[in-house]
């Protein structure tokens, strides 16, 4: 939530640095705008000026934009940016950061929530700080002017503001003192470094400046990192140097750009079938023996594991629920899925023969590092399936297996939710293979089947058309979404994406659990999604789920029937069908999805919605 970029360019003559500053941060804001977008804004210092300059806008950037151009800011050669995901107070020009002190030398952005503000605001008030907003984030600007008045160094006084602060924070901050400068500090909050040539750029995520470089350095918890054009340096909060961790981005600027596609929710779409593929590739040895991308638990302690415990929230949880059945089915271990806020709160029963699964596209969700976090503190050792790297869950996680989406930018979750299913399913097929519960020809069977799904994907993308024209024709203010088995998840997660997207009353239901109270919403014209599991696959599940299209049938529902081809089972009661290739039970998620992502899009769009950027969410949820 709230996305942060930082900047310090050369020191040259004001035509030589001409506007570059400005402009580094007002692409980095573009691309993090997916975190948060109520409001946006810059601080640029310019040398040998008394104030940092800066222009905050209410609404998206655009409105940032347009206020530059009518003012713009003087040259600089080092700038901050902030795009806001409020928190405490409205998204008002005024709460908009960067916030100001010092008699606005030093200006101040933050990403998370300081809890102890509160107390800290009265504090300084009694000290003679003027508050202009009703955010937390003012309290750490004259927080860190306090500081700087008695250190006479940024550096230092960011370490000591940080040990003042409860809670979850990134902060930026620069000095009129200090103009080819910015500071910054984590806690329990993403900040990556970019290491150009004679420029160096901090982010809340690469995308902020991937465009300059793909060169970029890990912060680890608790450490303060200050950027000039040559230099960074980094420290724990206590001043200590710490040796960075280099690495590099494995994608490029175009990966996070709309390549031509009405939405990036529509690009996401498309290359669904490249991030099955691309987080398929590489797992097996010469042996064909399935491999993690870190391990840190030892493979004779994971043969001791008794339970597995899911940890996961939103779509990232409802891929948990498929792999609840594909692990239990392979592995013959227990598994629970639960809603991370809910495991980090309700004094749940792990110990060291549990082994924690979390899953995560951001990899800083913070419900989901608390939960990590908990459940190591019990013993559990933690497993993440993320895709970003350089993320904290996979840094504080025991184990890793990355997901190779490439970056996603539409805030609801598409192209990670299937890269997500594939990942589990890899760490179900790994744990049967270090458990022995599946023969090794047993497990190359299943991978042979997952390398045939990326094709099967794009099949059923490029036969969108019909369920586009379904949603365009939509007028229903609410769709109901059945399933059974892998098929109950796949339907709370099409009602998720409608909800998200379409801003309509949606509902995901176990088909089974039908006459136990929800068939009571069906009326006439009521459309129903109903997700229909292969003939091929356990019989009865297929005959339970046909007969309860026929029950919402008869009370006058729309069936919307998603269901394998050549299932001809299907035609008597389904007022449309949309096909998808034949598939193995466990692995038929990865296609039935897709129709109903397609059709959430579609709806979206064709009610003039901005699918990339839904009302009141963010991408990442990076407080609790
Ligand atoms: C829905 C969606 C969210 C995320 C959830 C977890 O479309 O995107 O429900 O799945 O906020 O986010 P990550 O996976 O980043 O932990």
């Amino acid at each position: 939530m709230c996305g942060i970029v930082g900047y310090a360019g050369p020191a040259g003559s004001a035509a030589d640095t001409s506007q570059r500053p400005l402009d580094v941060v007002i692409e980095g804001l573009r691309r993090l705008e997916y975190r948060g977008y109520d409001s946006a804004g810059v601080a640029v210092v310019a040398p040998d000026t008394a104030q940092v300059s800066s222009r905050k806008k209410a609404g998206k950037l655009v409105n940032l934009t347009d206020t530059l151009a009518a003012e713009p800011l003087p040259n600089a050669t080092a700038a901050i940016g902030h795009t806001r995901w409020a928190t405490h107070g409205g998204p008002t020009d005024r709460n908009a950061h960067p916030h100001l002190a010092d008699g606005g030398k030093l200006a101040v952005i933050h990403n998370g929530i300081i809890e102890n503000f509160a107390q800290l605001r009265e504090e300084l008030i009694a000290e003679g700080s003027r508050f202009l907003s009703e955010t937390d984030t003012e309290v750490a600007a004259h927080l860190l002017a306090r500081e700087y008045r008695l250190a006479g160094d940024l550096s230092a006084a960011m370490r000591a503001t940080a040990k003042q602060l409860d809670g979850a924070f990134t902060l930026l901050a620069v000095h009129t003192d200090a103009p080819g400068t910015v500071v910054g500090a984590r806690h329990d909050s993403p900040l990556v470094v970019g290491l150009g040539e004679d420029e160096n750029f901090l982010g809340s995520d690469v995308a902020a400046f991937v465009s300059s470089t793909r060169e970029a350095l890990e912060l680890g918890q608790d450490q303060v990192v200050t950027i000039t054009a040559d230099d960074v340096t980094i420290t724990d909060f206590d001043g200590n140097p710490v040796e960075p961790s280099p690495y590099t981005v494995d994608w490029d600027a175009s990966a996070a750009e709309k390549g031509g596609y009405r939405t990036f929710m529509d690009k996401e779409i498309a290359d669904e079938p490249q991030a099955v593929a691309q987080t398929l590739l590489g797992r097996t040895d010469r042996a064909g023996h399935l491999q993690l991308d870190e391990l840190r638990i030892d493979e004779a302690l994971l043969r001791t594991i008794d339970k597995i415990v899911v940890i996961a929230c939103g779509t990232a949880a409802y891929a948990g629920h498929v792999a609840k059945y594909a692990i239990e089915h392979w592995c013959r271990v227990p598994v629970e899925v639960e809603l991370a806020h809910e495991f980090r709160y309700r004094d749940p029963v792990v110990s060291e023969k549990t082994l924690v699964v979390a899953i995560s596209q951001s990899g800083e969700t913070m419900d989901t590092l608390m939960a990590v976090r908990h459940a190591q503190e019990q013993g559990a050792k933690v497993l993440a399936i993320v895709n970003t790297h350089g993320s904290t869950i996979p840094r504080e996680a025991d184990a890793v297996l990355y997901t190779h989406a490439g970056p996603e930018i539409a805030v609801a979750s598409t192209k990670a939710f299937l890269a997500q299913l594939t990942a589990a399913y890899l760490l179900g097929l790994y744990l049967a293979q270090v458990r022995g519960t599946k023969f090794p020809d047993e497990i190359a069977a299943v991978l042979a089947d997952l390398r045939e799904m990326p094709a099967k994907i794009q099949a059923v993308i490029d036969s969108g058309d019909r369920v586009r024209m379904i949603a365009r024709w939509m007028d229903s203010r609410s769709v109901l979404f059945l399933g059974r088995h892998v098929g109950f998840p796949v339907a709370l997660e099409g009602a998720l994406k409608l909800k998200e997207l379409a801003y309509i009353h949606a509902e995901g239901f176990a088909a089974g659990e039908l006459k136990h109270g929800p068939i009571a919403l069906v009326e006439p014209g009521q459309p129903v999604f109903v997700i229909v599991p292969s003939p091929r696959g356990r019989d009865s599940l297929h005959a339970k789920v046909i007969s309860n299209i026929q029950e919402i049938r008869a009370r006058g529902a729309r069936t919307l029937v998603i269901a394998e081809e050549g299932d001809e089972a299907v035609l008597p009661y389904a007022d449309e069908v949309f096909w998808v290739p034949q598939s193995p039970t466990l692995l038929s998620p990865l296609v039935t999805v897709v129709p109903l992502q397609i059709f959430a899009c579609e709806l979206a769009t064709a009610r003039g919605l901005d699918v990339d950027q839904p009302r009141n969410l963010a991408k990442s949820v990076t407080v609790e």
